[in-house]
């Protein structure tokens, strides 16, 4: 596969695996993974993981974001493991304990991200939730502090916006994951948007994601397969490779 067919991930944001199986089919061997999100597997259990690991050599992200007590969230890493899932989100709203918890769920096997603060938290959320006005302020500031906790206990990245993506690397290093969604290419329009911090692929990668979410710009294309290629191609430019 080429390199920037590789740093996409498409989420399969669809309920039946009727649909799931044509998107695979349609995207094999032109996105790096297929990301499973709590739509798909409530409906259709860890089944869905095993159907598109047939159907295609992709990695699988399993966005979970589970956020539970720490014996709980282990025991759910150890089942999500046995399904062959490469990555699984877990929030750092929590403690150190539930992440180090996790991790060790995943067995060296199924690696954990962390979801920092959701793209629709905004400001006043944060605020709203009862956290220090310092926090309120920069809330960057609280994505890194979270990103650091996740780090520290040995996830092997985060989920960021593009624009917070260069912070995280600076602060962590090249090893550590981020993980970029709300991608728009500059070509392409999306109906009734409702991403609001969004990048272009190429900007999310010079900032450092290493790999970048892409749903409706390449779902609702005409040709979605032209799509996912010509964003592949626009991020190989960004890169120089
Ligand atoms: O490209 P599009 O907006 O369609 O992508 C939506 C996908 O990105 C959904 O699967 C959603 O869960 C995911 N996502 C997001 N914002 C986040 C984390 C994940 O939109 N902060």
């Amino acid at each position: 596969m080429k390199k920037g067919n590789s740093r996409i991930i498409f989420p399969l944001d669809v309920s039946s695996a009727a649909e799931a199986e044509e998107l695979v089919r349609l995207l094999d061997g032109r996105v790096g993974m297929f990301k499973i999100g709590l739509e798909l597997f409530i409906d259709q259990g860890p089944s869905i993981v095993r159907r598109v690991r047939e159907l295609s050599s992709a990695g699988i992200f399993l966005d979970l974001k589970l956020h539970d007590i720490s014996a709980t969230v282990k025991k759910a890493m150890e089942s999500a493991a046995r399904t062959g899932a490469d990555l699984v989100t877990v929030h750092t709203s929590s403690s150190r304990k539930m992440l180090e918890m996790a991790v060790a769920g995943g067995k060296g096997q199924t690696r954990v991200l962390g979801v920092t603060l959701l793209t629709d938290n905004d400001a006043s959320v944060v605020r709203g939730c009862g956290f220090k006005e310092e926090y309120v302020a920069d809330t960057e500031g609280l994505v890194l502090k979270r990103a650091a906790l996740a780090h520290d206990s040995g996830c092997s990245g985060v989920v960021c916006s593009g624009l917070e993506a260069s912070a995280i690397k600076k602060r962590f290093g090249k090893e550590f994951l981020a993980v970029t969604p709300g991608i728009r290419p500059a070509w392409g329009s999306v109906a009734n948007d409702d991403q609001q911090r969004i990048t272009t692929p190429g900007m999310a990668v010079q900032q450092g994601a290493d790999l970048i979410v892409v749903g409706r710009p390449i779902r609702t294309a005409a040709d979605p397969a032209a799509a996912a290629d010509r964003i592949a191609r626009e991020v190989e430019q960004a890169l120089d490779v």
